[in-house]
């Protein structure tokens, strides 16, 4: 069977750019890509290429090549469906606020929808591909919809896990490490998975096209984020001891990284990890642990949380103690609100946990990063209901230029990796600040000489300051 429409629902950060790449690879393959979003939908046809809705360096120029021609964009859903002989579901899966598994499991509200919607709007057989993160074993609950529901139409379930990161999906879309394919070991299943592997290997060495089970695909992705998470939260710990004992994490972060069997990636000690996918991966993994009563995995899983959590929390404590032990009514610059650079994307971004435990303290926020709207960082505080939406507006400003972000701070801290903080001149931030200048470097970007030659009382993860 050979692929010529595809239909994929959620316009967001995955399905996005996702099917903008398969459009391009593709191009005699129509691609629809359909969300209930208007606006969302309005800002991926905007003609202006700077105003899609996804911040991805390298997304505007695949996106210019392919919409028009054989990419769309579009919220008429059941069309899209109807037309489709392969339909990816790439809808969000949001960790549970409410009611059992709260705070742990993934909601799968918005699958199930998509389910339904499917198998109401088809006229014709399907393969169904679950894009999103799922929870191991979710295939079988989107199966059973379809068939109970499909109008006696065939519906093959395939599992097809995301491995790209923000700020670098495009890179990581044509080139992948691997792509992973998972579905049954029936003649259809067989015929289903031949049919996803020949749209990727269009561009995709066969090699590195894997195909597994269904549910060895859906629980290896929540896998290989756990692994990643946990290297983060492992070299953060370390961190917390080189501080302690005069050792420079860079430095163990090279030496380890140098053996072959470890690697250099993933060492990068930081305010902790964020973004949509680690701590809702790894709390859905926890949860299914402990479903099954595995309560050693689930415990030695959530210590990575733990570990991640407690470091954003001792970042803000630094600040505090280097600010006299009080921050009431002082101004602190926050550089970065994005969770790492390159991305306009602040889901879990530590800088909303740190500036939480501040404001508690009653510290004056000024924040600029170059990608995020103002509207964003209030709506991403008050979703954590610690204060009034009011308090929050007083309490926190956002501006649209660094200098004027750090002038007159008691302390300014960098909460995301931007390539532009490097290049700021800290001269003249260091004139603009009030005295002592306190600057906390959350990612490492900046060299700890050169600013305490400059004049900072300068303050690195994982570095124990003089
Ligand atoms: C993805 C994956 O789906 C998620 O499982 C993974 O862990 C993180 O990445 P992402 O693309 O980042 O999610 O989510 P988001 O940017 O929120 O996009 C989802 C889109 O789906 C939204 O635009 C939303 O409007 C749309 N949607 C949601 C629908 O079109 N229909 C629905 O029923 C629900
Ligand atoms: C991750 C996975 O990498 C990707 O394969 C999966 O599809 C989705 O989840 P993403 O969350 O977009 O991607 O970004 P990633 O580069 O993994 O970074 C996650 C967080 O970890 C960021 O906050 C980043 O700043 C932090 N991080 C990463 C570190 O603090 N140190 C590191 O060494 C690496």
């Amino acid at each position: 069977m050979k692929v010529k429409n595809i239909c994929c629902i959620g316009a967001g950060y995955v399905g996005g750019p996702t099917m903008s790449v398969i459009a391009q690879k593709c191009p005699e393959i129509k691609v629809v890509v359909v969300d209930i979003n208007q606006e969302r939908i309005d800002a991926w046809n905007h003609e202006d290429l700077s105003q899609l809705p996804v911040y991805e360096p390298g997304l505007d120029r695949v996106v210019a090549e392919a919409r028009g021609r054989n990419l769309f964009f579009s919220t008429d859903v059941n069309s899209a469906i109807e037309e489709a002989d392969m339909v990816f579901i790439s809808v969000n899966t949001p960790t549970k606020t409410y009611g059992e598994g709260k705070g742990m499991a993934a909601d799968l509200k918005w699958v199930e929808l998509c389910a339904r919607q499917i198998a109401e709007a088809s006229k014709s057989d399907k393969i169904v591909v679950e894009k999103s993160t799922l929870p191991v074993r979710t295939a079988q609950a989107v199966k059973d919809i379809l068939h109970n529901t499909g109008n006696g139409l065939n519906f093959q379930i395939l599992s097809n896990p995301e491995f790209l990161a923000e700020g670098t999906a495009i890179p990581d879309l044509e080139h992948p490490d691997r792509v992973l394919i998972g579905g049954d070991d029936t003649p259809e299943g067989r015929e289903a998975i031949q049919a996803l592997v020949d749209v990727y290997a269009t561009w995709v060495p066969r090699e590195k096209i894997l195909t597994t089970n269904v549910w060895s695909s859906e629980l290896s992705k929540l896998t290989a984020n756990a692994f990643l998470a946990q290297r983060v939260s492992s070299i953060n710990a370390i961190s917390e001891l080189c501080e302690a004992t005069g050792a420079d994490v860079e430095e163990v972060a090279k030496a380890i990284g140098t053996d072959s069997r470890i690697g250099s990636k993933f060492l990068k000690a930081s305010v902790g990890f964020g973004g949509s996918c680690f701590q809702k991966d790894i709390l859905n993994m926890v949860y299914i642990c402990r479903n099954y009563q595995l309560n050693e995995v689930a415990d030695y899983w959530e210590q990575v949380i733990k570990m991640n959590d407690h470091q954003k929390v001792r970042f803000a404590k630094k600040i505090i103690k280097n600010l006299y032990n009080t921050v009431s009514g002082k101004k602190i610059a926050f550089l970065g609100w994005a969770f790492k650079k390159d991305t306009n994307d602040t889901r879990e971004s530590a800088a909303i946990y740190v500036a939480d435990y501040l404001l508690s303290e009653r510290a004056n926020i000024c924040v600029y990063d170059p990608k995020v709207p103002k509207e964003k960082v209030y709506t991403d505080l008050d979703y954590l209901n610690s204060r009034s939406s009011e308090e929050n507006r007083k309490l926190v400003n956002v501006v649209n230029d660094p200098y004027e972000a750090c002038k007159g701070a008691h302390a300014v801290a960098i909460l995301t990796e931007w390539d532009e903080f490097k290049i700021l001149n800290w001269e003249q931030i260091h004139d603009l600040m009030l005295k002592p200048a306190n600057l906390f470097d959350g990612r490492n970007i900046l060299n700890p000489s050169e600013m305490n030659r400059i004049g900072f009382r300068f303050n690195a993860i994982g570095k124990s300051d003089k």
